[in-house]
Order: structure tokens, then sequence, then C-alpha cells
């Protein structure tokens, strides 16, 4: 008897950590050998958000995936630009993300006050440029997310024409948005699909689960899966795989972010297939967001077979979701 196998063609990560420097060169390969192309998001230090940082960001990021078919597809983050700073820039991008000042790692120089930002939109909205946000506030940590929505509603409702992509959504209301407003779309997370808040902190603490927005209740996770079960047109698949060298992880002040990179697609195949729903797979991981997004990536076809492997328990200093665990699915071949 053969093995199972499973085809996803093209898939799509809209929502990656990259870092610089050694730590891109490390974690860049994982993703780009079995994704196509993917958003890359510009929190590093300083953030990416010029001209010249954009330009020497991508090609550093071109790079770090030279060999694969994968198409970066690079951000900027929010700070007040010029119409004519975006219109050197609006055809290098994929959108503006907006981080709300100190809500996760590296966003010390985010938005304080939207009002700030206020022209920004405008011109973003008359030039077609999309807005990627972090939504969350300073509230109290599980109501950020929340917090957070009647300003989505705002943006949504005063600029109709500007796409806006609520990123790594974790809660039900967040993605009953989804159907309210036609500009507004999401990413979700695998691992927001997958836990809920007992896993980080219900029992020993799991730091390597620790991510900003935190995992929620089970109801939360639940409304997600379902979601990204039936590929709800308006949702993409973006990991937020968010790599931290693991004495920033294992320590006190332990930083957010899960590195799910490598074993993303893997276990989203476990996932869907255990829910009866491989067929909605391809929507997920790459058809919706090509439609959204309006992109092209390049042709690749990964090819999964359930032979079973084990999560490593390292990539370099990096720990993974995870690590030990053993995977039913692996990837046989990518061409
Ligand atoms: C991300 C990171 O480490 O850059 N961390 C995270 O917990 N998700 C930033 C982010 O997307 O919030
Ligand atoms: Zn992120």
């Amino acid at each position: 008897m053969t093995n199972p196998t499973c085809f996803l063609h093209s898939p799509l990560d809209m929502h990656i950590h990259f870092r610089e420097g050694d730590m891109l060169r490390r974690v860049a390969p994982l993703s780009a050998r079995t994704f196509a192309g993917g958003v890359i998001m510009p929190n590093l230090v300083p953030p990416v958000d010029d001209f010249g940082r954009l330009e020497r960001y991508a090609a550093e990021v071109r790079t770090a995936v030279a060999g694969h078919a994968f198409e970066p597809y690079m951000t900027l983050f929010m700070r007040p630009y010029t119409e004519k700073e975006l219109a050197s820039m609006k055809d290098r991008i994929i959108g503006v993300k907006l981080y709300p000042e100190g809500v996760t790692t590296h966003s010390d120089t985010g938005v304080g006050n939207l009002r700030d930002v206020e022209d920004t939109l405008a011109s973003m909205e008359e030039m077609g440029i999309r807005l990627m946000v972090h939504g969350e506030t300073s509230d109290f940590v599980l109501d950020r997310e929340r917090a957070f929505l009647p300003v989505y509603e705002d943006l949504a409702a005063r600029f109709p024409r500007l796409d806006i992509v609520m990123e790594h959504i974790t809660t039900l209301e967040a993605a009953a948005l989804l159907d309210r407003h036609e500009n507004l779309y999401a990413t979700v997370t695998l691992q927001h699909l997958l836990i809920t808040l007992d896993d980080v902190a219900g029992g020993l603490l799991n730091p390597h689960l620790f991510c900003k927005p935190i995992a929620k209740r089970p109801e939360d996770r639940d409304a997600l899966l379902a979601r990204a079960l039936e590929a709800h047109p308006k949702l993409a698949f973006g990991s937020d795989s968010a790599p931290h060298p693991v004495d920033r992880k294992e320590c006190a002040g332990c930083a957010a972010g899960v590195f799910t990179a490598p074993v993303a697609l893997q276990m989203l195949v476990g996932l869907f297939e255990e829910n009866g729903a491989l067929d909605q797979l391809q929507a997920f991981v790459s058809d919706n967001a090509q439609r959204i997004y309006g992109v092209a990536p390049p042709e690749k076809t990964v090819v999964f077979e359930k032979t079973g492997a084990v999560i490593p328990e390292r990539y370099g200093d990096v720990i993974p979701m995870y690590p030990g665990r053993k995977l039913d699915w692996t990837v046989a071949d990518v061409h």
C-alpha cells in the first residue's frame, strides 16, 4: 500500500518575521524551501521605514532566499509618510504595517496616536496601498485585541477604499468583523488555531508558546479554527513565525514570538486532515491570499507524505513550536 500524499501549490505565509543578519540567513531558507512567498515584517531595529532601509533589507532578504522559488513581499513600518515618500516606495511593498506604540517586539517607535497618521492613511487610501495592523491596545492582556476592534471598525468606515488586514487575529469577535466590513481582511497563525492560554500558562510555563497577541480562550480558538477550516474568503494564513534566540525565550523577561516557519505547513496538513477539511487547505494557504492581495507567486508544488517525523529540538539557537513532537506529515518533495 502506498503512503497517503497531499499536494499544496504555491503556499504563502502572509506574516513572517525574518529578522536580519545571521538570524535572517538561518530562518529565511526554512520558509523559502516550502513557501512560494511571504509578507516580511518591518519591525527591525531600526524599523524599515524609509526608501534606503527598504531597498537594503529587500536585497538582504533576496540574498538569504536565493536558490528558492520564493517571493518576499516587503512592508514598511508605519510612521507619518509624505505622499512623495509613499509614491517612491509603493511598487516595492505589499503594505504598510501599523504597530501601536509598545504593544509587541520592537514596537517602541510605533504609532502613539492614530491622529498622527491620519494624512498618511488618507494618502494610502488614495494610492491603493494596503494597511496591515497589529490590533492591540495596552489594556489588560486578554482584552487587548477586543479593545482594539472599535479602531478597526472606525478605520474601515472612515477609509472605505483602504484595504485593512487585521494581522494575527485571536478572538471570536475579530473573526466576526470579517463579515461586517467589506474592506477588512485578516491573517491567522498556526498557534492560534491550536492553542489557548492554558497551553502557555495553565501548567508549567511554556515560553515557546508565548506570543503577542497572547493565545485566548477555547471559544476563540474554536471560532478561528472554524473560519480557517472553511477557508473563509477574507482570511489568509500568516504564521507570524517570530524567531528569538533561546536565551531570549528561556529567561526572565521572555520575548514574545513563536517560531513555526519550518513546521507550519506540515502541521496545517495534519490539522486540516484531522478535521476532515483537507480540501480547503489550498485556499487557506494560498488561493485566498492570491486573491486578497492580488499577488501571483512563483509556481511551486509541495508534496506531503504521511511518513512521520519528529520536530527538531533546535534550528541553531532557535527553538521551534513543539520541539521533539511527532509530526504525521512530512515534506516529501518540492518542485
Ligand atoms: C513578533 C516579533 O517577535 O517580532 N512577536 C510576536 O509575539 N508575535 C511581533 C508581532 O508580530 O507581534
Ligand atoms: Zn508578527
